[in-house]
């Protein structure tokens, strides 16, 4: 047995999420309150037969993995884990592919590159300018020590020669990103900068940012520079600091967004842990997605100058998208950045915090500020800049809010507003966020065939599937293959049961089929199986309804290109189907 299905196999489901949340039970099934969604009659269940959990509310449901993944924002790895120390499963580690073994190899060497800059940052004469500099800074050792801070020295190509040295490859050194090529051999890509390794969210140094020190000759270019995209290193995904501020995130549901590096690492000193930083960019979707496995708001406290309000919009509507709720902090106008906040005015680090903005109302604020709302023109123009933000809001109360305080504000009715913003949607969109498919309406004879199945697992009635000549009657073809599969496994089993039937259902109808299980785990006995005589015979009646109604179909296409002889045909068939229908009814 593979090992995950070995953890699962042995951690009980129930056991595990009646540890966070109080289940009950509800036939064969557990029941509580949806943790994922709000609502006040429960319609999340936990299935101990199929070790499942699943909400009939929201639609989120897997196994054991799964709901650590969802409720203790687990990664898939951390959950195996997990639940491998749990259950005593000695892990060993799955087989790597190549790709893999290369992206370790790029691990180790940044590791091993940050335990040298480190090192020359800390203890080597030569970093002593580099060491001033942080301390001008107020950068403390154990600041240094926890984020690991480097220095990379100029004028010494040192980088491709040391892990030649260990035994890395050509190929693995050029795509370290830590080398540029020159002539027939390479140079470092980060030289006379203070070195921050940029941990990922699991404490694997992705890649390195770099600072300029003033002062040092040759630290010219840009203030900073970043590892280029590498095997492990995506600009797009990575939150500085996260490795280390996300326990405090995930307990405050909070993560303030800042800009920077330095900005994170002084507000860590004097206390401020639930920071991460974006480093410059606009917050991408990755990044909104990964925060949100950590945090219900973002509380962006971006730089005080006019492209963090840029950046304040893009970063809402990405935000948005996501699900979480976005705040603004806005930070003393004499600091630039959080930075300097902490560095100067430390006892208004938390105060700050404490009275946020919805990132709605910043913005409305800022655009009413900047234009005259009793002027026509001004009127347009903030119509024009606000608009497109708030079309894109997600909620429909929250949307109508704001729609409600854009007209307030501009002195008009609701409805011209409301105009506006249609038009203002259909020009563009600026951010189309994930779109789930809705569910599929069903029919009565659709709703008919499932209560027909969930009774007989109800009823773990398996000789049913050994007879086929009611297998024709379902229509739905994910049930219809769904009984196919199940007559054919009843006729291999001798003792059929449910854990082996999952085990061997098809992936593609496995979904389908867990939704029934659920419903059948709760139904009432039905012992003399009278219930199931009368929907089956439901599902006959329908079934001649729809030939019946087939039938007048083709009769009436017959009648238009006068074929008498079919007709004649299709007329006693409609009359012997209709006497079927007419006994099934006095039944
Ligand atoms: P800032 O220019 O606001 O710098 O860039 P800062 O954070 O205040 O830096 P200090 O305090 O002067 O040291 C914000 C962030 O954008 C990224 C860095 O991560 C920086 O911290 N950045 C900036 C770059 O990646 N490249 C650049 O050239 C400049
Ligand atoms: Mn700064």
């Amino acid at each position: 047995m593979d090992q995950i299905e070995e953890i699962k196999a042995k951690v009980d489901i129930v056991n595990l999420i009646s540890e966070s949340i109080p289940l009950k039970k509800a036939g064969r099934n557990f029941k509580a309150n949806c943790p994922f969604h709000s609502e006040k009659t429960a319609s999340f269940m936990v299935s101990p037969e199929m070790q499942i959990f699943k909400c009939f509310g929201c639609n989120l449901g897997g196994d054991a993995i799964k709901f650590l993944q969802l409720y203790e924002k687990m990664d898939f790895w951390e959950a195996v884990e997990f639940l491998a120390k749990r259950t005593g499963v000695k892990l060993v580690h799955r087989q790597l592919t190549r790709e893999d073994v290369f992206r370790n190899k790029l691990y180790q060497i940044n590791s091993l590159i940050s335990e040298f800059y480190h090192f020359l940052l800390t203890k080597h004469k030569i970093g002593e300018k580099a060491m001033e500099y942080l301390s001008s800074r107020g950068i403390g050792n154990q600041m240094i020590n926890e984020f690991k801070l480097g220095f990379a020295p100029e004028g010494t190509d040192a980088i491709a020669g040391l892990l030649k040295k260990k035994g890395y490859s050509t190929e693995e050194i050029e795509n370290s990103g830590l080398v540029l090529p020159r002539g027939s051999g390479y140079r470092d890509r980060f030289f006379g900068r203070i070195i921050f390794p940029l941990f990922n969210h699991r404490g694997l140094v992705a890649g390195f940012s770099g600072r300029v020190i003033p002062g040092l000759s040759s630290s010219d270019g840009p203030k900073y520079i970043n590892s280029p995209e590498t095997q492990i290193y995506h600009k797009s995904e990575n939150l500085y600091g996260l490795w280390l501020t996300k326990q405090e995130i995930r307990e405050k549901k909070e993560a303030i967004m800042v800009e920077g590096e330095f900005d994170v690492i002084s507000a860590y000193q004097k206390g401020l842990k639930n920071t991460v930083a974006i480093k410059g960019t606009a917050f991408t979707e990755e990044q909104a997605k990964l925060i949100a496995r950590f945090a219900e708001t973002a509380i962006l406290a971006l730089d005080t100058d006019s492209a963090g309000s840029e950046a304040i919009k893009r970063s809402s509507q990405i935000a948005d998208a996501v699900g979480l709720d976005v705040r603004v902090a806005a930070l003393p106008k004499k600091f630039k950045d959080l930075d300097e906040l902490a560095r100067n005015k430390p006892e208004l680090l938390e105060k700050v915090f404490l009275k946020t903005t919805p990132v709605w109302d910043f913005l409305i604020n800022l655009s009413l500020k900047k234009n005259d709302a009793r002027d026509p023109a001004g009127k347009r123009r903030i119509l024009l800049e606000i608009l497109p933000f708030l079309v894109q809001i997600e909620n429909e109360v929250i949307k109508n809010f704001y729609f409600q305080k854009l007209a307030d504000a501009l002195g008009v009715g609701l409805e011209s507003v409301l105009m506006e913003a249609q038009k203002a949607k259909t020009a563009k969109s600026v951010f189309s966020g994930p779109v789930l498919p809705p569910r599929q309406p069903t029919s009565r004879r659709d709703l008919l065939e499932r209560q027909f199945l969930i009774l007989i697992f109800a009823a773990r009635d398996w000789q049913r599937f050994k007879d086929k000549s009611w297998f024709g009657l379902i229509s739905d073809s994910l049930l219809k293959r769904i009984v196919v599969f199940a007559g054919k496994f009843v006729k291999k089993k001798k003792e059929p049961e449910i854990a082996s039937f999952l085990a061997v259902l098809p992936a593609e109808l496995k979904k389908g089929f867990e939704e029934i299980y659920f419903k059948s785990a709760e139904a009432k006995t039905d012992s003399e199986g009278k219930e199931i005589k009368k929907v089956f015979l439901e599902i006959e009646k329908e079934s001649l309804k729809g030939r019946l109604s087939k039938l007048s179909g083709s009769i009436s296409q017959m009648e238009k290109q006068g074929e008498k002889e079919k007709i004649k045909k299709l007329e006693n068939e409609f009359v012997e189907i209709g006497h079927r229908l007419s006994v099934l009814e006095n039944e």
